[in-house]
């Protein structure tokens, strides 16, 4: 008996020693600098200019208290102005749209239809010149979180000056190309002349849509035409049966109020263009695989390009769950790994992808911007924590994030121009 005791003591202090186990280290690569704290409005995206000024954006399609009311006060658009504070740009009054951003006349309600006024911005970029470009998706949550569709004058991208903080131009998409259950998600932009005949340079566009037919929409900067390639392919849409886990938790989407869970049904979001302008790379949020397709067959109209455009897709393998994505001069492709808290970079040169940097404090990395600094800025803003997943309570605790780390091999933004 007593002898028994002995040896039960004995395993019991080798088991107390268990702490000397090998464990996951949870931080690897350069070190993460916070720069920014969101305590207000819930933010997706991040832009950061030459000079350093730095701009996010704040949809109403994701979270019912950044929707528009006819609340003088709110934002879609802001710069931040301290490390803490943000200020609706560029003016108060293009982020309030007379009556607010729904149009409750319509049966069913439906996204206010005007040009020249902000309803709901997914994505801010800046541009090789130093420009801003808003990508607004024309869509926002009702108060009981029904995410209305688009009125045509909704779904816009629109340029600002930053010499003068003005709008210079304003792009509306048809319903042809911007269905009005598309949601824009993000934009990127090549502005050499010799990729258009208009000369003032191609944007590219995600429609991420939860509901409808995803794809990648071009537009030309200069005749502001616009045209949808890839629509519905296979690559730009969620996988089936798709489920993310992030901080251990598996994740189950809400699609609206009362409606029953599904899984994960969130298209091509992520875009990125190579350094090169010769590519461009997408996910979808509900995959983890990275495609790519080259931009000539994008940009290409003819009455095969569809087909073509389609038959150039090249999938490059598992690279994790990401939203946002970038690229650096280096011709690296940053991808967001969300369930290992961590972003990672896909080298297009060896075919593989490594762990760029991870960090406990990282959760869901919505958007990444490099700048001309040489830094990768990042926002983590809790999505998978908001009322559109399962169990639809809003779990998020203030204040989101803005991180930054520096680039690897004096990396810094790509300037197509
Ligand atoms: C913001 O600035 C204040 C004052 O310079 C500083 O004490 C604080 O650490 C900064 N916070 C962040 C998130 O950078
Ligand atoms: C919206 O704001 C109200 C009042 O601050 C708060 O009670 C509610 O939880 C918020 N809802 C969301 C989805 O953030
Ligand atoms: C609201 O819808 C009505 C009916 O289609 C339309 O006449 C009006 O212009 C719309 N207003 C806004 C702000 O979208
Ligand atoms: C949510 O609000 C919209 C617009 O007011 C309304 O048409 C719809 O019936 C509501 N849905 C639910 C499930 O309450
Ligand atoms: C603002 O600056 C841009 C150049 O960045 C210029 O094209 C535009 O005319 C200016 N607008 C105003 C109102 O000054
Ligand atoms: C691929 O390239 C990256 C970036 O240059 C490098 O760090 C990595 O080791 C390479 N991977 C392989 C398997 O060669």
């Amino acid at each position: 008996m007593f002898r028994h005791l002995l040896i039960s003591l004995a395993s019991l202090y080798a088991f107390s020693n268990a702490q000397s186990l090998i464990q996951d280290p949870g931080v690897a690569g350069p070190p993460l600098e916070l720069v920014h704290l969101y305590y207000d409005e819930w933010p997706t995206g991040i832009a950061v200019s030459s000079t350093g000024r730095m701009f996010s954006n704040y949809p109403p399609g994701f979270d019912t208290n950044n929707t528009n009311n006819g609340n003088n006060g709110k934002y879609t658009v802001a710069e931040l102005v301290s490390n803490t504070t943000e200020r609706a740009y560029p003016s108060v009054e293009i982020n309030n749209p007379p009556g607010g951003a729904i149009n409750y006349s319509t049966y069913p309600a439906t996204g206010a239809n005007y040009q020249n006024y902000l309803i709901g911005v997914q994505s801010v970029v800046i541009d090789p010149l130093d420009r801003l470009w808003i990508l607004d998706t024309g869509r926002a949550l009702t108060p009981n979180g029904t995410l209305v569709p688009s009125s045509y004058g909704g779904p816009k991208v629109v340029g600002v000056s930053l010499d003068n903080n003005t709008v210079f131009k304003t792009i509306a998409f048809p319903p042809t190309v911007a269905y009005p259950d598309s949601y824009l998600n993000d934009i990127r932009f090549d502005l050499r002349p010799s990729v258009t005949a208009s000369g003032q340079g191609i944007a590219y566009i995600t429609d991420s849509s939860s509901e409808g037919r995803n794809g990648i929409i071009i537009v030309d900067l200069g005749t502001g035409e616009s045209w949808r390639h890839l629509d519905s392919a296979m690559a730009v849409r969620a996988q089936n049966q798709f489920v993310a886990y992030v901080w251990g938790v598996p994740l189950y989407f809400i699609p609206g109020p009362g409606q029953p869970v599904s899984f994960i049904p969130v298209g091509s979001d992520g875009i990125a263009i190579s350094a090169d302008g010769a590519d461009l790379y997408w996910g979808a949020v509900g995959s983890r695989y990275l495609y790519s397709v080259p931009t000539a067959r994008l940009r290409d109209r003819g009455l095969t390009s569809e087909v073509l455009a389609q038959q150039a897709v090249v999938q490059r393998g598992q690279k994790g769950v990401s939203d946002g994505f970038e690229t650096d001069s280096n011709g690296l492709v940053y991808v967001g790994n969300i369930e290992q808290n961590a972003i990672s970079l896909y080298n297009p040169a060896n075919g593989t992808t490594e762990t760029f940097v991870r960090d406990p404090r990282i959760n869901w990395i919505d958007t990444m911007s490099v700048s001309t600094d040489g830094y990768l800025y990042f926002t983590t803003n809790q999505l998978f924590l908001t009322s559109g997943f399962y169990p639809g309570t809003d779990r998020r605790v203030r204040p989101f994030a803005l991180f930054r780390a520096k680039l690897p091999n004096g990396g810094s933004k790509v300037l197509l121009r």
